[in-house]
């Protein structure tokens, strides 16, 4: 699969090259593509840099990894870019970074991810991979065989939580599918799984969903 990851920095630096290892094609967008060429020439063949808007363009599923008040701009210059393409939002509203952008986005009904996804009303929006530092991230993956550090997944498409499924296994962690787009209120910072380096089977079981195999609402899978 060709991934666009859309800011290259500690977590779009991270999973990028945990999925170039999977054995995707991964495409870094940033508005300095030049300072990433020692991140795409260590990783070789199937990796490269560009544009947010050529990254955009590039991928087929895309991983959002900007700061949350970035994203009304960013989203101006891609959003045409990404109809009908699976959006992973891994930003968090953060007061003291994003600023009034934090509050707005925190006071939407769907939450952070539901004012993202307000922004790309074409794409399909994933919840994903906010919850864990990426230090975390770089140490944890592929540890814990089924029961790696979990990541609580919420969107309102069931392919595009499907292809979230499937991306979050190839970086070595546990999905946790927690509900519809508004769900990732639950995990959102400040939550008991944000930031706690969970297992899947603990965020299961702080979230109140089952712990189980399979693709159903509130299971680990
Ligand atoms: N750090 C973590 O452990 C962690 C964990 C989970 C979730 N998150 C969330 O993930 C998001 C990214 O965090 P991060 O720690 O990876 O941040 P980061 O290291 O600062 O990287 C963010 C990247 O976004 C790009 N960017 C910044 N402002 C932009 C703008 N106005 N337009 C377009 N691109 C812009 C920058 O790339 P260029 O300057 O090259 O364009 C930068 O490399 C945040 O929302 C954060 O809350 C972070």
């Amino acid at each position: 699969m060709k991934i666009g990851i859309i800011g290259a920095g500690k977590i779009g630096g991270t999973l990028g090259p945990l999925w170039h290892r999977a054995g995707h094609e991964v495409f870094f967008g940033s508005r300095h593509p030049e300072e990433l060429t020692a991140l795409v020439a260590g990783l070789g063949a199937r990796a490269s840099a560009g544009t947010p808007v050529e990254a955009a363009q590039a991928g087929e599923i895309l991983l959002l990894a900007v700061p949350l008040v970035a994203v009304p701009a960013l989203a101006s210059s891609i959003s045409a870019h990404t109809s009908n393409k699976v959006v992973l939002d891994a930003c968090n509203p953060y007061p003291d970074r994003d600023g009034d952008a934090a509050a707005v986005a925190l006071r939407h009904p769907a939450g952070s991810a539901g004012w993202v996804a307000s922004h790309f009303p074409k794409a399909r929006v994933v919840k994903a991979f906010n919850t864990v530092y990426f230090k975390v991230l770089q140490a944890e993956a592929h540890r814990g065989g089924n029961d790696g550090v979990g990541i609580p997944l919420a969107g309102d498409d069931p392919d595009a939580i499907a292809a979230a499924v499937q991306l979050t296994r190839d970086a070595g962690f546990t999905p946790v599918i927690v509900g519809g787009l508004e769900k990732g209120k639950l995990f959102e910072p400040g939550t008991a799984v944000y930031a706690s380096g969970m297992k899947g089977s603990e965020v299961s079981a702080a979230l109140g969903v089952e712990a189980a195999t399979g693709m159903r609402e509130g299971k680990t899978t």
